[in-house]
């Protein structure tokens, strides 16, 4: 490679606080507060939660290690990072899979992020005020199922996230998710305490942390392990495109450590602020993907102070759906410049046209947008989350291994667990959810 090669000026992240900024904005998107509590509500609450934290220590960690260690090892995002440390093989596939993976998810994941853009507009102009729940619902399909509007929200979206993309990683990505985060955190600590304070908010809480392991069974566990990946952004490349801009000396086993708890945290947050109101105004929990839509502008519109909570809501909402969609972004991005040699800016424009394409395809039809949604989540993230581990545990080799983490600073005390997880557990756990998910087993 010639030393003019653009991946000499590799752009990386500047401090400790913008790497976690950045990899958490990732994991907390509309996982956390859309899909989370909605799913836990749907299969019975607290023991789900459990269920799901266990996956996310003993599978989510190591795996978001794997990824981070394969990014900073390579120096490169997850295409060419396989590309570098198992040349001449096949292996630089499952790269590819990543980015195909980021295009599909984004390109859904951008039209309900464009929802969010709506809902957040609505509650500016105080628009569910006067609305019966009935009519809220009407409304929730009306922006669904209108052809061109999603279409035109889903482009606003892109384009802010591609206008803090091509800023480049320092500048950009790092710069956006270190004001946004602690925004978001805000938020959602304010929306706990109105929840927490409304008559009848004990019955959410109970509802979210007393496990009621009767209603447990096959699916609920492998519902749970699917979140726990999506949510923590795993299996795709995301994490190993931004492990390549982590500087050597960093620890990337404290960097994992402290995004999964995070990204967990968060999603308690958001449980801990809708159940204590879905159970005060009488409301099913178990309400299905219309939770956050349809569910809870009816709840602001009965609650004092309705108004300023919806709002504070639904921009939640959208800034933990940008600083996702900038990492999904971010690996095409990375992508493009060093498989095309494109610049940064270029590179961007080129993603991000072609995932509006592709958005647009999501808005307009719904088979599309379902087929997506659901070979990337029930297909493409656990066969690349368990080729991942795959590689890593019996390919890249321990010694490569033990230096990444050693690289930490000190010799790992974690590297035998990690090893043995990485090679046996979680390769056989990830095959046992991908045989349920294509309906094998
Ligand atoms: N982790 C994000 C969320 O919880 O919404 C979604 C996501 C982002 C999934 C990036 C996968 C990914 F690569």
């Amino acid at each position: 490679m010639s030393g003019k090669h653009k991946y000499t000026k590799r752009d990386n992240f500047s401090s400790k606080f913008g790497v976690i900024a950045a990899a958490v904005g990732s994991a907390v998107g509309l996982g956390n507060i859309w899909r989370f509590p909605y799913v836990a509500g749907e299969n019975g609450g607290g023991a789900f939660l459990l269920i799901y934290l266990g996956f996310i220590i003993v599978l989510g960690i190591p795996l978001m290690l794997t990824e981070l260690m394969i990014g900073r090892k390579a120096q490169l995002s997850i295409f060419g990072a396989f590309r570098r440390l198992a040349p001449g093989t096949p292996w630089s596939l499952v790269g590819l899979m990543g980015v195909v993976a980021a295009f599909m998810i984004l390109s859904f994941y951008s039209v309900v992020a464009g929802w969010t853009l709506e809902y957040a507009y609505i509650a500016l102009r105080n628009g569910f005020a006067d609305k019966s729940p009935l009519e809220i619902r009407e409304m929730y399909n009306g922006i669904v199922e209108a052809k061109w509007k999603p279409v035109i929200l889903m482009f606003f979206f892109l384009i802010t996230t591609a206008f803090i993309v091509r800023s480049g990683v320092k500048n950009g990505i790092e710069r956006y998710t270190k004001m946004l985060m602690p925004l978001l955190l805000v938020i959602i600590i304010l929306l706990n305490i109105r929840a927490l304070s409304l008559d009848g908010a004990t019955a959410g809480l109970v509802f979210l942390f007393n496990p009621d392991f009767t209603v447990i069974n096959k699916d609920v566990v492998l519902e749970a392990l699917g979140q726990a990946f999506f949510s923590l952004s795993l299996g795709m490349g995301v994490m190993a495109t931004y492990g390549s801009y982590i500087k050597k000396g960093e620890s990337l086993g404290q960097t994992a450590i402290s995004v999964s708890i995070a990204d967990s945290l968060i999603a308690i947050l958001a449980g801990m602020a809708i159940f204590p109101a879905v159970f005060a105004f009488g409301i099913d929990p178990g309400d299905g993907p219309g939770l956050v839509f349809v569910t809870l502008p009816g709840i602001f519109n009965q609650m004092a102070g309705g108004y300023f909570f919806a709002l504070i809501f639904f921009l939640l909402l959208v800034i933990a759906a940008l600083t996702s969609a900038i990492s999904l972004l971010e690996v095409t991005v990375a992508y493009f410049v060093e498989e095309l040699r494109l610049t940064r800016k270029r590179a961007t424009t080129v993603a991000t046209v072609a995932m509006i394409a592709l958005g647009f395809l999501c808005a307009f039809y719904d088979g599309v947008f379902d087929f997506f949604d659901s070979i990337s989540a029930n297909v493409l993230l656990p066969l690349g989350g368990l080729l991942l581990v795959v590689f890593v545990g019996w390919f890249l080799g321990r010694e490569v291994v033990r230096q990444e983490l050693e690289a930490d600073g000190k010799v790992a005390k974690y590297f035998y667990v990690f090893v043995f997880v990485i090679k046996f557990i979680a390769p056989f756990a990830i095959t046992i959810v991908f045989l349920h998910n294509l309906g094998l087993l």
